[in-house]
């Protein structure tokens, strides 16, 4: 979307994956204090998003959202205050649905979603100090997305102010065919678990639409799922790996006030970080696949190329890189920097790169061409 955000993939926290509809305003600014005193702000994850569950079931005599009073009594232009002066962004979510008993209301089914409320509820976001809106597809009355998403966009365009349009509809309609004029980002899964089996088979629905990613417009094959416990370390490195390569949205969803040094290790790889934020903006493909095995590469800026050796089944692999596969020029010789050892190996490579990797793990490298 032509509004100048996203130009690399977003970054931050959202509430649902971990907590679902438990959150209320003192959870959310200590996740704010949490991301700053850990350094992930600084790394790069700026939004809070909050996701459902935030309002009141009704809207107030102005057909206003209402923040809930249970849980955010402050209200949400008091907490997008105080997020922005940690020197963060403020994230909220609505819906693009439906009537139910005469109202249009969100997944959770506990707040009203904003169809056909668009201008309205766009203006109360920006008048708090909204930065990034998710919008939700449940419960809608049947009408094309395309439809129902552009209102919103325009809602949104109208206010002047610059916020970040997540679009929620999960990739039924393959929002990636015409998320890029609609939203920043675009799901092309339905909702991630906890898991091995969801995250890797979320990551293959989002690598089909590789080639519509780009500055400006994301593919989003859902959010993280690191630290929240369902995974080992070794599934956790091949989950931020992929989603680092496939420039995906990088919105932590595990509780950031407790988080333990094998995540921080994760989601504070700044190395991988940078591959997710590359100026290129090129979102990585698979470029081989032999049973398990997978070798997953893309280009980034300054002549380099990522390269990611998969493993998927349950033994080790020798898994090779052929330059042929991974685009890069027969006879170039290369540096290749591994990104979870932090080393550069002492071997340069022409022609292939072959590794060794566990089960369920990767190997990362950014091979950069060289005349040494
Ligand atoms: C469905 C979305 O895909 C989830 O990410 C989350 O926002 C829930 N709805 C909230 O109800």
């Amino acid at each position: 979307l032509a509004n100048g955000l996203g130009i690399t993939p977003p970054m931050g926290w959202n509430s649902w994956n971990h907590f679902s509809c438990k959150i209320d305003e003192k959870m959310i600014r200590e996740t704010a204090d949490a991301l700053v005193s850990t350094g992930l702000a600084k790394l790069g994850y700026h939004y809070v998003n909050i996701d459902d569950c935030w309002a009141e079931l009704n809207r107030d005599d102005k057909g206003n959202l209402v923040a809930k009073k249970s849980t955010f009594p402050s209200g949400i232009k008091t907490l997008a205050d105080y997020v922005h002066s940690k020197g963060l962004k403020l994230g909220i979510y609505s819906d693009a649905g439906v009537c139910i008993f005469g109202r249009y209301l969100t997944c959770s089914k506990t707040m009203p979603g904003s169809l056909g409320h668009e201008k309205q509820d766009a203006k109360t976001f920006a008048s708090w100090g909204i930065d990034y809106l998710k919008y939700d597809n449940c419960n809608n009355d049947g009408s094309k997305p395309t439809i129902r998403y552009p209102v919103m966009t325009r809602a949104l365009m109208r206010t002047g102010r610059s916020i970040f349009f997540s679009l929620c509809e999960w990739g039924d309609l393959h929002p990636a065919l015409w998320g890029a004029k609609v939203g920043n980002s675009w799901r092309t899964t339905n909702d991630i678990s906890d898991n091995w089996e969801s995250m890797v088979s979320r990551a293959d629905m989002n690598e089909v639409y590789a080639d519509l990613a780009r500055p400006g417009g994301w593919n989003d094959p859902d959010m993280l799922e690191v630290g929240n416990g369902g995974m080992t370390k070794d599934e956790y490195i091949s989950h931020f790996s992929i989603w680092a390569i496939s420039k995906a949205p990088l919105l932590l969803g595990c509780d950031v006030r407790n988080t333990t040094k094998e995540t921080m290790e994760i989601i504070g790889n700044k190395e991988v970080i940078a591959i997710n934020q590359d100026s290129l903006g090129v979102q990585a493909r698979k470029v081989r696949m032999e049973g398990d095995i997978e070798v997953w590469a893309g280009p980034l800026s300054d002549y380099r190329t990522v390269v990611l050796l998969f493993n998927r089944g349950p033994q080790r692999y020798v898994i090779t890189a052929y330059w042929d596969d991974i685009g890069i020029p027969p006879n170039t010789v290369v540096e290749a920097r591994d990104l979870w050892q932090h080393e550069t190996l002492k071997t340069r490579f022409v022609g292939s790169l072959t590794a060794t990797t566990n089960s369920h793990t990767c190997k990362m490298y950014v091979l950069t061409p060289t005349m040494s």
